[in-house]
């Protein structure tokens, strides 16, 4: 029997995908069938009949199982777009979000000239990155608990030219940090311990767990950086950090009984409170 056509596999895989639960299975079929083929968007388009080889039909139906298994798109390729920049991704680092584009929008728009940033767990180094990559006048550091995570931040650097200006540094939060900050960033890990059992397994089975518990409540870490932030905050500067639904209002009080006030609240596409701002409160 001869082997399905393009058009028909993509369909058929469409129809697993939904079944077993993507909520973007015409996409992640279409990625998974190009990376299985190594065929472009345009092949896919203008050759529907073409039909695949053994070995790429055996290497498809492999990545497609794995995708039924939850396990996301940008795992199983190794890679995943964020500001524009492919980022290397594994089993050590979190999956970088779209959302998490709102707070390298928000430190856009605050970096004076010049400017120096500490990205505290940096994971594939997503916003450090894209932020020395955006700024090229701009150096920092960035810091990350996982060493395996950090080696990721290094790879992702040099492919994105922006390693001579960025120095990577293994530890708890503050403490490899040294020198000042025009602006201190994070996405921090923000979930309540209790909440990780109830994710989507798409998340819960495959982003480490150091990069998702923030403690019982989910807010310890923002605690820790609240703590430690004025220490490494130059003058002028300013902190930026992602938060979760609903903590807007526990992330400002534990900022401000540190001695910071809010100076901005950021939305992400959807339209979530997703980004907050502090500044030194005035004395
Ligand atoms: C939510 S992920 C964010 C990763 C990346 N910044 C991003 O936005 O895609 C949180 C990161 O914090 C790191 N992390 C967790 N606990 C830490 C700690 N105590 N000190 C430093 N980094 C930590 C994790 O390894 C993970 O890379």
């Amino acid at each position: 029997m001869p082997a399905d056509n393009l058009a028909s596999l993509l369909a058929t895989a469409t129809a697993r995908l939904k079944a077993a639960g993507s909520d973007t299975p015409t996409l992640d079929a279409r990625l998974l069938l190009q990376a299985a083929t190594a065929l472009t968007r345009e092949d896919l388009i203008l050759g529907p009949d073409l039909r695949l080889t053994p070995e790429q039909q055996s290497v498809f139906e492999g990545l497609l199982a794995r995708r039924e298994h939850h396990e996301p798109v940008s795992r199983i390729l190794g890679s995943r777009e964020f500001y524009g920049r492919d980022f290397k991704v594994t089993s050590a680092t979190l999956d970088p979000r779209p959302d998490t584009e709102t707070i390298i929008d928000a430190a856009l728009k605050v970096m004076p000239q010049g400017a120096r940033l500490l990205d505290l767990g940096t994971g594939t180094g997503a916003i450090a990155i894209t932020l020395l990559a955006e700024r090229p006048d701009a150096s920092g550091m960035a810091t990350d608990l996982s060493p395996e995570a950090l080696a990721v931040a290094g790879e992702n650097a040099t492919r994105l030219g922006v390693a001579d200006r960025l120095t990577l540094r293994e530890g708890n939060w503050f403490a490899p940090v040294t020198g000042t900050f025009d602006i201190i960033l994070s996405n921090p890990p923000y979930i309540p311990a209790g909440d990780i059992a109830g994710l989507d397994p798409d998340v819960r089975n495959f982003d480490p767990a150091l990069a998702l518990s923030g403690g019982s409540d989910g807010l310890d870490p923002y605690r820790v950086i609240a703590s430690g932030a004025d220490a490494r905050l130059g003058e002028g500067g300013h902190v930026l950090v992602e938060i979760g639904a609903g903590q807007a209002g526990d992330v400002e009080a534990i900022f401000a009984a540190r001695g910071f006030s809010a100076s901005g609240l950021h939305r992400d596409l959807g339209g979530h409170t997703r980004c907050l701002g502090f500044n030194r409160a005035e004395k």
